[in-house]
Protein backbone atom coordinates (compact mmCIF):
# COMPACT_ATOMS: atom_id res chain seq x y z
CA UNK A 1 0.00 0.00 0.00
CA UNK A 2 1.43 3.13 -0.95
CA UNK A 3 2.17 5.63 1.24
CA UNK A 4 3.58 9.26 0.29
CA UNK A 5 4.47 12.08 2.85
CA UNK A 6 4.83 14.01 -0.38
CA UNK A 7 2.98 17.54 -1.78
CA UNK A 8 0.37 19.13 0.48
CA UNK A 9 -3.02 18.88 -0.90
CA UNK A 10 -5.26 21.94 -1.60
CA UNK A 11 -7.70 20.64 -3.97
CA UNK A 12 -9.06 17.36 -4.22
CA UNK A 13 -11.50 16.17 -6.96
CA UNK A 14 -14.72 13.37 -6.72
CA UNK A 15 -16.23 11.51 -9.17
CA UNK A 16 -19.19 9.13 -9.75
CA UNK A 17 -19.02 6.04 -12.08
CA UNK A 18 -20.41 3.53 -13.95
CA UNK A 19 -24.21 2.80 -12.81
CA UNK A 20 -25.76 4.81 -10.23
CA UNK A 21 -26.35 3.31 -6.55
CA UNK A 22 -28.65 4.49 -3.73
CA UNK A 23 -25.54 6.34 -1.05
CA UNK A 24 -23.41 7.79 -3.83
CA UNK A 25 -24.34 11.07 -2.80
CA UNK A 26 -24.01 10.38 1.09
CA UNK A 27 -20.27 9.05 0.08
CA UNK A 28 -19.90 12.49 -1.72
CA UNK A 29 -21.23 14.45 1.52
CA UNK A 30 -18.67 12.14 3.83
CA UNK A 31 -15.88 12.90 1.24
CA UNK A 32 -16.68 16.82 1.17
CA UNK A 33 -16.97 17.60 5.05
CA UNK A 34 -14.65 15.59 6.25
CA UNK A 35 -12.31 17.60 3.50
CA UNK A 36 -12.89 20.71 4.81
CA UNK A 37 -11.35 19.81 8.07
CA UNK A 38 -8.36 19.83 6.28
CA UNK A 39 -8.83 22.91 5.05
CA UNK A 40 -9.37 21.64 1.74
CA UNK A 41 -11.02 22.30 -1.44
CA UNK A 42 -13.44 19.82 -3.07
CA UNK A 43 -14.71 19.43 -6.57
CA UNK A 44 -16.94 17.64 -8.42
CA UNK A 45 -16.10 15.78 -12.00
CA UNK A 46 -19.14 15.44 -14.06
CA UNK A 47 -20.20 12.16 -15.48
CA UNK A 48 -17.12 10.15 -14.57
CA UNK A 49 -14.23 11.81 -16.06
CA UNK A 50 -16.39 13.61 -19.22
CA UNK A 51 -16.24 17.13 -17.46
CA UNK A 52 -12.47 17.08 -18.03
CA UNK A 53 -12.76 15.23 -21.04
CA UNK A 54 -15.81 16.32 -22.56
CA UNK A 55 -17.36 19.17 -20.93
CA UNK A 56 -20.43 20.31 -21.05
CA UNK A 57 -22.16 23.67 -21.59
CA UNK A 58 -21.92 25.04 -17.87
CA UNK A 59 -18.86 23.23 -17.11
CA UNK A 60 -17.23 20.46 -16.69
CA UNK A 61 -16.74 20.71 -12.63
CA UNK A 62 -19.09 21.55 -9.94
CA UNK A 63 -18.03 23.16 -6.46
CA UNK A 64 -18.81 21.24 -4.11
CA UNK A 65 -19.28 23.11 -0.86
CA UNK A 66 -20.64 22.67 2.58
CA UNK A 67 -23.36 23.64 1.66
CA UNK A 68 -23.97 21.88 -2.09
CA UNK A 69 -23.79 18.80 0.10
CA UNK A 70 -26.26 19.70 2.64
CA UNK A 71 -29.44 17.74 2.83
CA UNK A 72 -28.07 14.95 0.31
CA UNK A 73 -27.52 11.88 2.59
CA UNK A 74 -30.73 10.53 1.76
CA UNK A 75 -30.93 11.50 -2.04
CA UNK A 76 -30.60 8.46 -4.68
CA UNK A 77 -28.90 8.65 -7.89
CA UNK A 78 -25.55 11.04 -8.47
CA UNK A 79 -25.93 14.83 -7.92
CA UNK A 80 -22.49 14.47 -9.62
CA UNK A 81 -23.90 12.52 -12.89
CA UNK A 82 -22.66 8.89 -14.26
CA UNK A 83 -21.45 6.79 -17.16
CA UNK A 84 -20.26 3.84 -17.98
CA UNK A 85 -19.23 4.63 -21.39
CA UNK A 86 -16.39 6.92 -20.52
CA UNK A 87 -13.31 4.88 -19.91
CA UNK A 88 -10.51 7.27 -20.44
CA UNK A 89 -8.05 4.04 -21.42
CA UNK A 90 -11.11 3.12 -23.65
CA UNK A 91 -12.49 6.36 -24.85
CA UNK A 92 -15.42 6.25 -27.62
CA UNK A 93 -14.53 9.00 -29.95
CA UNK A 94 -16.42 9.30 -33.46
CA UNK A 95 -14.69 9.29 -36.53
CA UNK A 96 -15.02 11.70 -39.76
CA UNK A 97 -16.57 8.34 -41.14
CA UNK A 98 -18.96 8.55 -38.96
CA UNK A 99 -17.37 4.90 -37.14
CA UNK A 100 -17.15 5.21 -33.22
CA UNK A 101 -13.77 4.02 -32.14
CA UNK A 102 -12.09 3.66 -28.85
CA UNK A 103 -9.39 5.92 -28.28
CA UNK A 104 -6.86 5.89 -25.15
CA UNK A 105 -7.21 9.77 -23.45
CA UNK A 106 -5.07 8.74 -20.18
CA UNK A 107 -2.39 11.45 -20.95
CA UNK A 108 -5.19 13.93 -22.15
CA UNK A 109 -6.95 13.25 -18.47
CA UNK A 110 -3.89 13.78 -16.47
CA UNK A 111 -3.03 16.73 -18.19
CA UNK A 112 -6.60 18.33 -17.36
CA UNK A 113 -6.12 17.12 -13.67
CA UNK A 114 -2.80 19.26 -13.82
CA UNK A 115 -4.20 22.22 -15.46
CA UNK A 116 -6.88 22.39 -12.61
CA UNK A 117 -4.87 21.97 -9.68
CA UNK A 118 -6.05 18.82 -8.41
CA UNK A 119 -3.95 17.29 -5.92
CA UNK A 120 -6.10 13.74 -5.55
CA UNK A 121 -9.12 12.03 -6.51
CA UNK A 122 -11.65 10.12 -4.71
CA UNK A 123 -13.06 7.81 -7.34
CA UNK A 124 -16.61 5.98 -6.60
CA UNK A 125 -17.16 3.49 -8.31
CA UNK A 126 -17.69 -0.50 -9.34
CA UNK A 127 -15.18 -2.81 -10.61
CA UNK A 128 -14.80 -0.96 -14.35
CA UNK A 129 -14.42 2.19 -12.43
CA UNK A 130 -12.00 1.15 -9.88
CA UNK A 131 -9.86 -0.40 -12.32
CA UNK A 132 -9.76 2.86 -14.21
CA UNK A 133 -9.06 4.44 -10.88
CA UNK A 134 -5.84 1.76 -10.79
CA UNK A 135 -4.74 2.83 -13.73
CA UNK A 136 -4.58 5.98 -13.22
CA UNK A 137 -2.86 5.20 -9.84
CA UNK A 138 -0.59 3.43 -12.05
CA UNK A 139 0.10 6.95 -14.30
CA UNK A 140 1.25 8.80 -10.88
CA UNK A 141 -2.46 10.47 -10.00
CA UNK A 142 -2.97 10.11 -6.03
CA UNK A 143 -6.35 8.59 -6.14
CA UNK A 144 -8.16 6.66 -3.32
CA UNK A 145 -11.52 4.38 -4.42
CA UNK A 146 -14.63 4.06 -2.74
CA UNK A 147 -16.16 0.30 -3.31
CA UNK A 148 -19.85 0.99 -5.01
CA UNK A 149 -22.38 -1.51 -6.64
CA UNK A 150 -25.88 -2.74 -6.19
CA UNK A 151 -24.58 -6.00 -6.91
CA UNK A 152 -22.17 -6.43 -3.84
CA UNK A 153 -19.74 -8.39 -6.18
CA UNK A 154 -16.45 -6.92 -5.39
CA UNK A 155 -13.46 -8.16 -3.87
CA UNK A 156 -11.81 -7.27 -0.37
CA UNK A 157 -14.73 -5.50 1.13
CA UNK A 158 -17.14 -7.15 2.84
CA UNK A 159 -20.27 -5.44 1.53
CA UNK A 160 -20.70 -2.36 -1.47
CA UNK A 161 -22.66 0.43 -0.37
CA UNK A 162 -26.49 0.31 -2.06
CA UNK A 163 -26.58 -3.50 -2.00
CA UNK A 164 -28.84 -3.17 1.26
CA UNK A 165 -31.08 -0.98 -0.14
CA UNK A 166 -31.51 -2.77 -3.31
CA UNK A 167 -32.31 -6.26 -1.29
CA UNK A 168 -34.62 -4.06 1.45
CA UNK A 169 -36.27 -3.09 -2.32
CA UNK A 170 -36.27 -6.70 -3.99
CA UNK A 171 -37.23 -8.48 -0.42
CA UNK A 172 -40.62 -6.26 -0.28
CA UNK A 173 -41.23 -6.67 -3.78
CA UNK A 174 -40.98 -10.27 -3.59
CA UNK A 175 -42.68 -10.09 -0.53
CA UNK A 176 -45.83 -8.41 -2.40
CA UNK A 177 -46.06 -11.14 -5.29
CA UNK A 178 -46.96 -13.70 -3.10
CA UNK A 179 -50.36 -12.70 -2.35
CA UNK A 180 -51.33 -12.31 -6.00
CA UNK A 181 -49.44 -15.48 -7.20
CA UNK A 182 -51.72 -16.94 -4.85
CA UNK A 183 -54.79 -15.71 -5.28
CA UNK A 184 -54.10 -16.67 -8.88
CA UNK A 185 -52.79 -20.06 -8.85
CA UNK A 186 -49.58 -18.68 -10.72
CA UNK A 187 -46.38 -19.19 -11.22
CA UNK A 188 -44.16 -15.80 -10.49
CA UNK A 189 -40.77 -14.94 -11.89
CA UNK A 190 -38.80 -12.23 -10.92
CA UNK A 191 -35.64 -11.45 -12.54
CA UNK A 192 -33.47 -9.04 -10.43
CA UNK A 193 -30.19 -7.13 -11.26
CA UNK A 194 -26.64 -9.52 -10.86
CA UNK A 195 -24.93 -9.98 -13.72
CA UNK A 196 -21.85 -12.02 -12.35
CA UNK A 197 -22.93 -12.57 -8.88
CA UNK A 198 -26.12 -13.44 -7.18
CA UNK A 199 -26.17 -12.10 -4.13
CA UNK A 200 -29.00 -9.58 -4.12
CA UNK A 201 -31.66 -12.57 -5.49
CA UNK A 202 -30.35 -15.43 -2.94
CA UNK A 203 -30.59 -12.10 -0.02
CA UNK A 204 -33.94 -10.81 -1.06
CA UNK A 205 -35.27 -14.64 -1.96
CA UNK A 206 -34.05 -16.19 1.21
CA UNK A 207 -35.83 -12.93 3.01
CA UNK A 208 -39.05 -13.11 0.97
CA UNK A 209 -39.67 -16.74 1.16
CA UNK A 210 -39.15 -17.35 -2.69
CA UNK A 211 -39.68 -21.01 -3.52
CA UNK A 212 -37.09 -21.33 -6.26
CA UNK A 213 -33.48 -18.77 -6.96
CA UNK A 214 -31.50 -18.95 -9.92
CA UNK A 215 -28.14 -17.48 -9.70
CA UNK A 216 -25.27 -17.00 -11.82
CA UNK A 217 -22.80 -19.36 -9.59
CA UNK A 218 -25.03 -22.52 -9.81
CA UNK A 219 -26.16 -22.91 -13.05
CA UNK A 220 -29.69 -24.64 -13.57
CA UNK A 221 -31.61 -27.48 -15.09
CA UNK A 222 -35.00 -25.90 -16.33
CA UNK A 223 -36.59 -29.60 -15.05
CA UNK A 224 -35.51 -29.64 -11.79
CA UNK A 225 -36.66 -26.22 -10.96
CA UNK A 226 -40.34 -27.25 -13.02
CA UNK A 227 -40.19 -30.63 -10.99
CA UNK A 228 -39.52 -29.31 -7.53
CA UNK A 229 -42.72 -26.10 -8.00
CA UNK A 230 -44.45 -29.76 -9.21
CA UNK A 231 -43.80 -31.28 -5.69
CA UNK A 232 -45.37 -28.32 -3.75
CA UNK A 233 -48.11 -28.63 -6.35
CA UNK A 234 -48.52 -32.06 -5.00
CA UNK A 235 -48.18 -31.05 -1.21
CA UNK A 236 -51.12 -28.36 -2.24
CA UNK A 237 -48.60 -25.31 -2.77
CA UNK A 238 -50.82 -24.21 -5.81
CA UNK A 239 -48.38 -20.77 -6.48
CA UNK A 240 -44.91 -20.73 -6.39
CA UNK A 241 -42.22 -17.69 -6.79
CA UNK A 242 -38.95 -17.97 -8.56
CA UNK A 243 -36.07 -15.39 -8.20
CA UNK A 244 -34.12 -15.09 -10.80
CA UNK A 245 -30.69 -13.04 -11.18
CA UNK A 246 -30.01 -11.44 -14.53
CA UNK A 247 -26.44 -13.51 -14.91
CA UNK A 248 -27.97 -16.70 -14.20
CA UNK A 249 -28.02 -19.20 -16.80
CA UNK A 250 -28.90 -22.70 -17.57
CA UNK A 251 -26.83 -25.77 -17.07
CA UNK A 252 -24.54 -25.78 -20.66
CA UNK A 253 -26.05 -22.52 -21.59
CA UNK A 254 -25.38 -19.03 -21.63
CA UNK A 255 -26.69 -15.69 -20.02
CA UNK A 256 -29.24 -13.42 -21.84
CA UNK A 257 -26.91 -11.20 -23.38
CA UNK A 258 -28.99 -8.11 -25.22
CA UNK A 259 -26.45 -5.96 -26.05
CA UNK A 260 -22.96 -6.13 -26.64
CA UNK A 261 -21.24 -2.84 -25.44
CA UNK A 262 -18.46 -1.04 -27.24
CA UNK A 263 -15.57 -1.27 -25.57
CA UNK A 264 -16.08 -5.25 -24.69
CA UNK A 265 -19.07 -4.88 -22.05
CA UNK A 266 -22.84 -6.45 -22.31
CA UNK A 267 -26.03 -5.66 -21.21
CA UNK A 268 -27.96 -8.35 -19.55
CA UNK A 269 -31.85 -9.11 -19.55
CA UNK A 270 -34.43 -11.47 -20.38
CA UNK A 271 -33.76 -14.87 -18.46
CA UNK A 272 -36.82 -13.93 -16.84
CA UNK A 273 -38.68 -14.26 -19.06
CA UNK A 274 -37.32 -16.68 -20.99
CA UNK A 275 -37.59 -19.26 -17.44
CA UNK A 276 -41.12 -18.27 -16.91
CA UNK A 277 -42.34 -19.94 -20.74
CA UNK A 278 -40.27 -22.46 -20.50
CA UNK A 279 -41.99 -23.41 -17.16
CA UNK A 280 -45.53 -23.12 -18.13
CA UNK A 281 -45.29 -26.27 -20.11
CA UNK A 282 -43.29 -27.68 -17.70
CA UNK A 283 -45.75 -26.92 -14.69
CA UNK A 284 -48.99 -26.79 -16.07
CA UNK A 285 -49.29 -23.26 -14.68
CA UNK A 286 -50.76 -20.07 -15.86
CA UNK A 287 -46.79 -17.92 -15.23
CA UNK A 288 -46.04 -14.25 -15.04
CA UNK A 289 -42.76 -12.52 -15.10
CA UNK A 290 -41.40 -8.68 -13.61
CA UNK A 291 -38.43 -7.31 -13.85
CA UNK A 292 -37.43 -5.41 -10.83
CA UNK A 293 -34.39 -3.86 -12.95
CA UNK A 294 -33.45 -0.26 -12.28
CA UNK A 295 -36.00 0.24 -9.88
CA UNK A 296 -32.97 -1.47 -7.25
CA UNK A 297 -31.02 1.27 -8.47
CA UNK A 298 -33.30 4.23 -7.34
CA UNK A 299 -34.93 5.52 -4.13
CA UNK A 300 -33.50 6.37 -0.95
CA UNK A 301 -30.79 4.59 0.43
CA UNK A 302 -31.57 2.43 4.01
CA UNK A 303 -30.27 3.45 6.70
CA UNK A 304 -27.27 1.13 6.85
CA UNK A 305 -26.13 2.42 2.95
CA UNK A 306 -26.39 5.76 4.26
CA UNK A 307 -23.79 5.08 7.14
CA UNK A 308 -21.33 3.14 5.40
CA UNK A 309 -21.44 5.55 2.70
CA UNK A 310 -20.49 8.09 5.07
CA UNK A 311 -18.12 6.27 6.52
CA UNK A 312 -16.90 5.25 3.38
CA UNK A 313 -16.48 8.94 2.24
CA UNK A 314 -14.51 9.88 5.10
CA UNK A 315 -12.21 7.31 5.24
CA UNK A 316 -11.28 8.27 1.79
CA UNK A 317 -10.33 11.70 2.80
CA UNK A 318 -8.44 10.10 6.23
CA UNK A 319 -6.66 7.78 3.85
CA UNK A 320 -5.60 10.83 1.28
CA UNK A 321 -4.87 12.69 4.64
CA UNK A 322 -2.19 9.94 5.84
CA UNK A 323 -0.66 10.33 2.58
CA UNK A 324 -1.96 7.11 1.44
CA UNK A 325 -3.11 6.69 -2.66
CA UNK A 326 -3.56 3.57 -4.99
CA UNK A 327 -6.03 2.09 -2.29
CA UNK A 328 -10.01 1.26 -1.74
CA UNK A 329 -11.49 1.57 1.21
CA UNK A 330 -13.06 -1.56 2.50
CA UNK A 331 -15.39 -2.64 5.11
CA UNK A 332 -13.79 -4.87 7.73
CA UNK A 333 -16.30 -5.58 10.41
CA UNK A 334 -16.40 -3.25 12.73
CA UNK A 335 -13.94 -0.80 11.12
CA UNK A 336 -12.95 0.17 7.65
CA UNK A 337 -9.57 -0.59 5.88
CA UNK A 338 -7.78 0.07 2.67
CA UNK A 339 -6.41 -2.74 0.08
CA UNK A 340 -4.52 -2.00 -3.02
CA UNK A 341 -6.65 -1.22 -6.12
CA UNK A 342 -3.83 -3.76 -7.56
CA UNK A 343 -5.84 -6.20 -5.32
CA UNK A 344 -9.17 -5.23 -6.15
CA UNK A 345 -9.19 -4.62 -10.13
CA UNK A 346 -11.05 -6.90 -12.54
CA UNK A 347 -11.86 -9.46 -9.09
CA UNK A 348 -15.57 -10.55 -8.55
CA UNK A 349 -16.62 -11.65 -5.68
CA UNK A 350 -18.87 -14.07 -6.42
CA UNK A 351 -21.55 -15.95 -4.14
CA UNK A 352 -19.74 -19.48 -2.33
CA UNK A 353 -22.29 -21.82 -3.55
CA UNK A 354 -21.55 -23.46 0.05
CA UNK A 355 -22.24 -20.31 1.58
CA UNK A 356 -23.91 -20.19 4.81
CA UNK A 357 -26.97 -18.38 3.39
CA UNK A 358 -27.49 -21.35 0.31
CA UNK A 359 -26.97 -23.60 2.70
CA UNK A 360 -29.75 -21.76 4.83
CA UNK A 361 -31.91 -21.66 1.85
CA UNK A 362 -31.50 -25.62 0.75
CA UNK A 363 -32.30 -26.18 4.26
CA UNK A 364 -35.55 -23.83 3.66
CA UNK A 365 -36.42 -26.21 0.91
CA UNK A 366 -35.73 -23.52 -1.79
CA UNK A 367 -34.43 -24.75 -5.09
CA UNK A 368 -31.87 -23.51 -7.03
CA UNK A 369 -32.13 -25.85 -9.93
CA UNK A 370 -28.97 -28.10 -10.02
O1 LIG B 1 -24.69 -1.80 -11.12
C1 LIG B 1 -24.57 -3.06 -11.71
C2 LIG B 1 -25.77 -3.33 -12.50
O2 LIG B 1 -26.82 -3.05 -11.67
C3 LIG B 1 -25.86 -4.73 -13.07
O3 LIG B 1 -26.50 -5.65 -12.25
C4 LIG B 1 -26.59 -4.51 -14.35
O4 LIG B 1 -26.29 -5.51 -15.28
C5 LIG B 1 -26.09 -3.20 -14.77
O5 LIG B 1 -25.86 -2.46 -13.60
C6 LIG B 1 -27.00 -2.47 -15.72
O6 LIG B 1 -26.49 -1.20 -15.93
P1 LIG B 1 -27.00 -0.17 -17.03
O7 LIG B 1 -28.42 -0.43 -17.32
O8 LIG B 1 -26.74 1.15 -16.42
O9 LIG B 1 -26.17 -0.40 -18.22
Amino acid sequence: MAKANARPIRRIAINTGGGDAPGLNAVIRGAVLTARRYGWECVGIRDSYDGLLAPMRGGGLVPLTPERVEGITWLGGTILGTTNAGDPFRYPVRRADGKVVLRDRSDELMRAFQREGIDALVAIGGDGSLSIAHGLAKKGLWVVGVPKTIDNDLAHTVITFGFDTAVSFATECIERLHSTAASHRRVIVVEVMGRYAGWIALNAGVAADAHAILIPEIPFDIDKVAAALRAREAAGQNYSIVVVAEGARPKGGARAIVEQRLGGGERLGGIGERVAKALAPRTGKETRHVVLGHLLRGGSPTTFDRLISLRFGAAAVRALAEGRRGVMVALDPPSVRYVPLSRVARRIRRVPPNSDTVRTARGLGICFGD
